[in-house]
């Protein structure tokens, strides 16, 4: 199976843009939060920065000239901008948070969404545990570049802004001077963000190699068992772990090597040095020496900040884009506009394929080849067929799973003209692999229905019908027993019948039955399949089995080979006439000769 590609560096820049202009969509959503959000953040910087600077002209004008009047106000107004700075920097604060909080609540519920809607190929490609990874994970990294990542990597560049412009005023000749360090400072930070980058991207695959690794091995774990495979998923878990840990050693020395921090140190001793010169040659006065260096002082703690939220910054945006584009891809199919008709009150069930061929997406090979194939309403046909010879696929191509070349019909219409919804939901399949969700027993059977009302002497009745209150009845909680997860606990004829129960409470006027009695043994089976003559009654049924009792009483029998149909029939025809349909059945009974001379 491909693999769906997670690898963000392969991906061109439009499309990076696309995902960083949905996450900004999202932080915007509220605009007065937005808006309280960036002004919050400069305001606080520019109250920040502002300190040293008053408290350099309050030693120029009032301590120096010991001026009372001018100590106090300036002492004042230091106080009250500091209040005002905390008070705008825990609002700031709140209102980030909340940004976080209510953008990652709005991207889950989207992302859950869409991953419910998207068409099956999508789930056959993208791997659950990467799935699961981007759910937590890369969920969990969105939110803190969100509250604080952004919010930390811009208080130093904000802060380096106010003060090169506080510092111009003060004296435009020494901030030149300074410039250069300032440079060296802006591009140390630009490198250390470039080195990081594959670093941070290499974490999070790695992160995800780890969930997925788990997730294989949890889901997988009776087969591990079964096979005796502990060890070997140990020694696999341990190395893709030890893989992790190498490239979080390599982002570790990365931050112990961090320039910017330096450079700070550099600048601030540089300008301590150059300043007392300068205000020994009289160009500089003793209060702008202290407003300089002190501004420059408090650019220290983002600098150093900086070195991990560079990695939040990075982290949330390589998430954000993996999320994003997962959530859009294979969406070009679905996503034609068509004018859907409604539903008819009534429909007869009358299918029918016209030259349809297919071929999964990725791979070569048309499973299903010039298909043409009528099924009068209300009548069985059964599908046989050899492993691999694309009974199941034909199946799904009328619930639309995938999208296929040809024309197939319901009542007449292309059903493609349909909702999905409403084609799906009028479509009752049992699936060859029944999956049953880890809740109680009647959930499961009332899983189909959505919002329809049912009593509890309807599921029980639905039940009987399909063999499965006796066992159930046996079950501790009744029907209120709870199922692990994938239904373990139930065996594999006991997890049909209730996937059959599942099927006919949603009454379906076309039925789908894959493989459905093939688990059940022959007394059960004998039982189900008198329930199901009931139930097939006035629906259209494709029926996939082997069992010759049912195949009997199908309406025909369609005998698919390598996708094609090779005969199509009743048994007691196709027996004496198809080679294909004798080769299904010789192994099991003791077949008429076609010509004398047989035992
Ligand atoms: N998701 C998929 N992606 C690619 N190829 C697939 C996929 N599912 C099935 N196939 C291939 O399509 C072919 C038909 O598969 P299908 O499941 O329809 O066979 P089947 O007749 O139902 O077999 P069985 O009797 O074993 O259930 C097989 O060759 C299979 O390998
Ligand atoms: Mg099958």
């Amino acid at each position: 199976m491909a693999s769906y590609n997670f690898d963000t560096s392969e991906r061109d820049q439009v499309a990076r843009r696309e995902s960083y202009k949905w996450i900004l969509g999202h932080l915007s959503r509220n605009k007065i939060k937005f808006f309280i959000m960036v002004f919050g953040t400069l305001g606080t910087n520019v109250l920040r920065i502002i300190i040293p600077f008053l408290v350099g002209i309050m030693i120029d004008q009032a301590i120096i000239p010991r001026d009372e009047d001018e100590l106090t106000f300036y002492t004042f107004l230091i106080l009250i901008l500091g209040v005002v700075r905390i008070l705008l920097s825990y609002l700031t604060i709140y209102v980030t948070n909340s940004i976080s909080w209510n953008s990652i609540r709005d991207i889950r519920v989207e992302f859950f969404t869409k991953l419910q809607d998207k068409p099956l190929e999508f789930h056959n490609r993208v791997r659950s545990g990467d799935l699961m990874a981007l759910a937590t994970n890369d969920m969990s990294q969105l939110g803190f570049m969100i509250n604080p990542g952004i919010r930390l990597v811009s208080d130093a560049f904000i802060g380096l802004a106010v003060v090169i412009i506080l510092a111009i005023t003060i004296d435009p000749l020494f901030t030149l001077i300074l410039t250069p360090f300032f440079i060296l400072y802006l591009i140390s930070i630009r490198n250390y963000n470039r080195e990081m980058k594959p670093i941070s991207q290499t974490f999070q695959q790695k992160w995800s190699l780890i969930s997925r690794s788990a997730q294989d091995s949890i889901t997988g774990v009776r087969v591990v068992r079964a096979f005796n495979g502990e060890e070997f998923e140990k020694k696999q878990f341990l190395e893709v772990v030890t893989d992790f840990k190498k490239t979080w050693y390599k982002q570790q020395m990365l931050v112990a090597k961090y320039w910017p921090l330096l450079i700070i140190y550099l600048t601030i001793g540089f300008s301590f040095i150059v300043g007392v010169w300068f205000v020994t040659e009289g160009l500089l006065t003793l209060g702008e020496l202290v407003s300089i260096n002190g501004m420059l002082l408090l650019l220290i703690l983002p600098t150093f900040i900086i070195s991990f939220a560079v990695g939040m910054l990075q982290g949330g945006l390589a998430g954000g884009e993996r999320i994003f584009h997962t959530m859009n891809a294979y969406d070009a199919e679905e996503a034609i506009e068509t004018t859907y008709l409604d539903w008819p009150k009534q429909i007869d069930g009358k299918i029918k394929f016209e030259n349809v061929n297919f071929k999964y997406d990725g791979t070569e090979k048309y499973v299903l080849q010039n298909i043409n194939l009528e099924i009068e309403s209300g009548k069985t046909i059964a599908l046989v067929g050899p492993t691999g010879s694309g009974k199941t696929t034909l199946t799904k191509l009328l619930s639309r799973f995938y999208n296929y070349e040809g024309i197939i019909t319901l009542d007449g219409e292309d059903i493609q003209n349909f909702h999905l919804q409403d084609l799906r939901q009028n479509i009752g399949r049992v699936e060859q692999d029944i999956f049953l969700f880890a809740s109680t027993i009647k959930e499961n059977i009332m899983f189909g229905i959505g919002d329809r009302q049912v009593t509890q002497e309807e599921i029980v009745l639905t039940a009987k019908t399909a063999q499965a209150h006796d066992f159930i009845s046996t079950q501790v909680d009744g029907y209120d027993t709870l199922l692990g997860e994938r239904g373990v606990g139930l065996s594999g004829g006991q997890r049909q019948r209730l996937a059959i129960a599942r099927c006919l409470l949603t009454d379906p006027k076309i039925l789908i039955l894959d493989d459905s009695t093939s688990a059940i043994d022959s007394e059960t089976e004998e039982r189900i399949s008198l329930a199901m003559n009931e139930v097939m009654k006035n629906r259209t049924t494709l029926l996939i089995t082997h069992r010759l009792s049912a195949i009997r009483k199908a309406d025909k029998i369609v005998v698919l080979k390598d996708g094609s149909i090779k005969a199509i029939g009743k048994h007691d025809d196709l027996i004496s006439t198809s080679k294909d349909y004798r080769r299904i059945f010789s192994k099991h009974i003791d077949l008429p000769p076609i010509s004398e001379g047989g035992k």
